[in-house]
């Protein structure tokens, strides 16, 4: 045996029974009292087209008012003049069920798709998951990291207009810029407008497109060691993608007198809770009662790891599994010049823009004034023009009188008079 202590591949793993309880088999229910002392998060983000059920849905999904629908402001409608941007609003709420809290942020992007043109309409959107990204980043480098408060998008269900046809390219576009840095859910919103034929056809043509386009949505992972029920479940539930949903609080009565969460229709009842009917149970496993920890876990290891990576990478840090090695402050400092030459471009573009605009605002002050003054002169003209109109016919009245006037003065006095032009006569 070679006297060098063994490296870390050689060290060997001793495999002995246990002779008698150690209590490591009480982990799972330290867990357990933890997390529900701690309680969970969850901040899903909703995006689709105005009018498509999210708020619903929401509402459905954690069967409360996180939405009250009554109070919702009236969309505004798009014009050349004045487009619709793409907002991000926040609602939190923290609920609870059976002792079990959760913090629960949903993140809507109002806005989406409602302009004419709405090529960029994913921006904002991006820019907000970057941006939480970011701040868990910032927060990660901190000397105190113990209070980092998890705000990276957990979720995103994302509403497909129920066509019956297949992707819009606005759907792709959002898609295909989102799929790296979230968790991407597709649901068909308002499935009860379809028929289960449409419904079939039109998921098979969307998973051609997801498909096609190299769009990633999420799939529970696989675990080896999850048991064949567990496994059966999760395939279920991917099969079921995209999920025909159907989004409904109120309590209806069916023809056979059950009181349900669902939409009546002169022909019967779609029930939200029934598996037969849409894909909502399914939605809420992926989403609530059986994934949301994998959506986290999911979140924290892969979409946000490869966002750290690639931010870090771009700033000249360069990663290994478990250590940084290199750092060429040659090349960070060149990055940081170009981070602050594109910055100053940008400035210089928008404050020309913004010139520009003024300038153009000013101008048509300007003609405005112009016009104005124009038109009073032509008013202050055509007043005087009739006042010397006026004179004019006074003059001949007067010189139509004169001779008259003349003789009586002249016979009245000898004085001399004044003329009009001020000459003594
Ligand atoms: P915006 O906030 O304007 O973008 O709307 P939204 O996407 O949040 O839609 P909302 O939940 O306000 O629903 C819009 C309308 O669609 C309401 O009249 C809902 O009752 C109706 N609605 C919601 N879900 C469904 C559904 O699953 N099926 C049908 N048929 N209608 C639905």
């Amino acid at each position: 045996p070679s006297s060098a202590s063994p490296t870390k591949s050689e060290s060997k793993v001793i495999r002995r029974k246990l002779n008698g309880y150690v209590g490591f088999a009480n982990f799972p229910k330290q867990w357990h009292r933890k997390s529900i002392r701690r309680g969970f998060t969850l901040n899903l983000m909703v995006v689709g087209e105005k009018g498509l059920g999210k708020s619903t849905l929401i509402n459905t999904l954690f069967n409360r008012e996180l939405y009250p629908l009554d109070e919702k402001p009236k969309a505004a409608f798009p014009s050349p003049e004045k487009p619709v941007k793409v907002s991000i609003e926040t609602v939190s709420a923290d609920i609870e069920e059976n002792n079990v809290k959760l913090g629960l942020t949903v993140i809507d992007c109002p806005g989406f798709g409602e302009d004419i043109d709405n090529t960029d309409s994913w921006k904002p959107i991006v820019d907000e998951i970057n941006q939480r990204f970011d701040m868990y980043l910032d927060a990660e480098i901190k000397i105190n990291r113990s209070t980092i408060v998890d705000n990276r998008v957990h979720a995103c269900l994302y509403f497909i207009e129920p066509t019956g046809h297949s992707l819009k390219p606005l759907d792709i576009q959002f898609m295909k810029e989102v799929h790296q840095k979230v968790n991407l859910i597709p649901v068909i919103a308002k499935s009860d407008t379809l028929t289960e034929n449409e419904i079939a056809e039109f998921k098979l043509r969307i998973l051609d497109d997801i498909k096609n386009q190299g769009i990633h949505i999420f799939t529970p992972p696989d675990y080896v060691n999850d048991d064949a029920e567990t496994k059966e479940a999760a395939h279920e539930i991917i099969s079921k993608a995209p999920f025909a949903i159907v989004g409904s609080t109120t309590q209806t009565q069916t023809q056979d007198g059950r009181v349900v969460r669902g939409r009546a229709y002169p022909w019967g009842v779609i029930e939200v809770d029934n598996e037969e009917h849409c894909d909502f149970i399914k939605l809420r496993q992926l989403v609530i009662r059986n994934f949301l920890e994998e959506l986290k876990e999911n979140t924290s290891n892969v979409l946000y790891e490869n966002y750290r990576t690639q931010k870090l990478i771009k700033m000249g840090i360069k990663q290994d599994d478990t250590v940084f090695r290199e750092f060429d402050p040659v090349l960070k400092q060149e990055e940081e010049r170009q981070l602050h030459e594109a910055k100053l471009a940008a400035m210089e573009t928008q404050m020309r823009s913004i010139f520009q605009a003024s300038v153009a605002k000013e101008e048509k002050k300007l003609q405005a004034t112009e016009t104005d003054l124009f038109q009073k002169h032509k008013d202050m003209r055509d007043k005087l023009l009739k006042q010397i109109k006026l004179l004019e016919d006074k003059k001949a009245e007067l010189e139509a009188a004169r001779p008259m006037t003349h003789e009586k003065s002249t016979h009245q006095t000898s004085q001399p008079t004044k003329t009009r032009k001020g000459f003594l006569r």
